[in-house]
């Protein structure tokens, strides 16, 4: 801890570097891993020694090879589940995989985490595979492992508590104790292949202590943590036993970033009252003579991207078979992993509502609600399960005809194109959690729209999108009337109207995407070290050579979109 507080010797060695060197790194195309430590030599044929290190890289840069070849910064990217890229399947891309591959896209770097698998053997050493330019490292977790650290304390303890439903917590010695475990089994595979100079980011609530066992371990490397979910008021934190163990280890980052302004003032008044925690100017917090930052850095989309693929995806066979099962039905959607504080609950209720009171709307509408089954194993996601697929027959048994029915639900996951197809078929977005870090299906309905005859976007006050999409109809989903009159009101808004609302929400999302959030983010943590004249070659390794300009909202990309 104490040599924490001598110079980070990874600002040491970029100052040695000069950016040129560091850009060219950057750009190398084989893999990190196979490209650096002896600990990656068991999981790689390919691996190098330090003799031979360098060797097959793929541009044969003089500079690098004559600084050793293997040396230079790369981003460790570190989340609980790793999204391995598998030829040929369908992978459900959640607002932490599209951010963490916008934070890789044009960077020498390493994804680690947890394959996914259970496996009794522990993993000597983590597997690699490389897939465009990206290195993914990945162990298996024990049964015990996955049973405490994840469904246990992960899933059954701070996932409630941070989305505020204290009284869904089930909190366990044994759970916590796991949830330490697996910190620290993540900081020992870690710890074996991080170099001086690598820039380190961990991703949610899985990982929190993750830092403190890195330094622990003696790593001075400057180290980020983003919160994907909410974080809730300090009473509630403080509901969370021997907090301090948890959410008090996140004094171990150099930078903890949030959703929403709102997020981080909750983790700023947690702080000022921790014990031992001095409050620093503007936004830092100082333990022990080192410091810690914390911000927002509200999460986003590949904006012009996912514009692009849902234009093209309307003209696939796929949205022509939606249109048509639609026969002239207006189509009002809702998309979202199957879990109580998604508000699925409360939406079909505001459903069922505004076909009882707007009964010219029956057989004219049809609600599709796509809800890909998670965390099955543990009982409050099984439970709404059962309350949502019981909800939804008696509202089609209610109100469905022989030849209409008025909600169509679907567990079944759907590709990014697939999906931005079924969104820009849909007259209305039903986006009502009760509690949302962000929610980047609310983003991806805007980015997906006809600018010129788009859909209306509802959406809850409790998601962190709506401080940023304010040409939604926000609504409380607690109020089931005010849904059902929010709903009305979209299906009926004049074309103006729409387009009034959305073409400032796409304008903002063009500029606001997610290499816009990588960016500040990296930007910011590169500024908690505060070395200035390091500072600027930091910021220019961490920043992509892409050009600025590819996300301003110009006309081009406008009427592309
Ligand atoms: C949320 C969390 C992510 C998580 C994802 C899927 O978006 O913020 O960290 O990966 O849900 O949940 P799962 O438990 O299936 O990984």
């Amino acid at each position: 801890m104490l040599a924490y507080n001598l110079i980070g010797s990874s600002l040491v060695a970029l100052g040695a570097l000069s950016i040129a060197t560091m850009r060219a790194r950057a750009n190398w195309g084989s893999s990190a891993l196979d490209r650096t430590t002896g600990a990656q030599e068991a999981v790689s044929e390919r691996a190098p020694s330090p003799e031979n290190d360098g060797w097959y890289h793929q541009h044969g840069d003089p500079s690098v090879v004559e600084l050793g070849g293997s040396m230079g910064p790369r981003l460790i990217i570190v989340s609980n589940r790793v999204a391995v890229p598998e030829p040929g399947s369908k992978q459900m891309a959640g607002g932490l995989v599209v951010a963490v591959k916008a934070a890789l896209r044009n960077r020498t770097g390493v994804w680690f985490g947890w394959s996914g698998k259970i496996d009794e053997t522990e993993t000597a050493e983590p597997r690699t595979v490389e897939r465009n330019h990206i290195t993914y490292a990945v162990i298996d977790l024990s049964k015990n492992d996955f049973e405490e650290y994840y469904n246990g304390l992960a899933n059954r303890v701070l996932w409630p508590i941070l989305h505020y439903r204290v009284d869904l917590q089930e909190y366990s010695r044994a759970d916590h104790s796991g949830y330490m475990r697996v910190n620290r089994l993540f900081a020992d595979k870690l710890s074996a292949f991080l170099r001086e100079d690598d820039v380190i980011w961990v991703h949610d609530y899985h990982l929190m202590p993750l830092a403190r066992e890195l330094r622990i371990r003696g790593r001075l490397n400057p180290i980020g943590f983003f919160l994907h979910i909410p974080c809730a008021p300090l009473d509630i934190l403080r509901t969370l036993p021997h907090h301090d163990e948890i959410l008090g280890a996140l004094t171990d980052y150099d930078l903890v970033g949030f959703q929403t302004e709102n997020d981080r003032d909750n983790f700023a008044a947690y702080l000022s009252t921790a014990p031992g925690v001095k409050k620093g100017r503007g936004l830092t917090f100082e333990v022990e003579g080192r410091q810690t930052r914390i911000g927002a850095f509200p999460v986003s989309i590949e904006t012009a991207t996912y514009a692009r693929l849902a234009r093209k995806a309307a003209r696939s066979p796929f949205a022509k078979e939606i249109r048509e099962s639609l026969t002239g039905l207006r189509l009002v959607l809702g998309v979202d992993r199957l879990d109580y504080s998604k508000g699925i609950v409360q939406r079909i209720n505001a459903f069922d509502r505004f076909l009882e009171v707007n009964p010219e709307w029956r057989s004219r509408v049809t609600l599709l609600q796509i809800a890909p089954r998670s965390r099955s194993a543990i009982i409050d996601y099984a439970a709404i399960e059962n309350e949502v697929t019981t909800l939804i027959g008696r509202v089609n048994g209610r109100y469905g005809e022989a030849f209409w029915t008025p909600i169509r639900y679907i567990n079944r996951f759907h590709s990014r194109t697939a999906l931005s197809g079924i969104y820009r078929a849909a007259d209305v977005a039903l986006i009502t959690p009760l509690r949302d870090g962000m929610n980047i299906v609310a983003k991806e309905y805007v980015a997906a729209q006809d600018p010129e005859n788009p859909g209306v976007l509802v959406l809850s006050q409790f998601a962190g999108a709506a401080a940023e999409l304010t040409g939604a109809l926000i609504v409380n989903p607690h109020e089931c009337d005010a849904v059902a009159a929010a709903l009305k009101r979209a299906l009926g808004m004049p074309l103006f109207e729409r387009r009034e609302r959305h073409g400032p929400m796409l304008e903002h999302l063009l500029v606001h995407d997610i290499d816009q959030w990588a960016e500040s983010y990296l930007a910011a943590l590169a500024e908690t070290r505060q070395r200035p004249g390091l500072m600027s070659e930091l910021r220019a390794f961490l920043s992509p050579s892409r050009s600025r300009t590819d996300r301003r909202a110009t006309p081009e990309v406008r009427r592309q979109a």
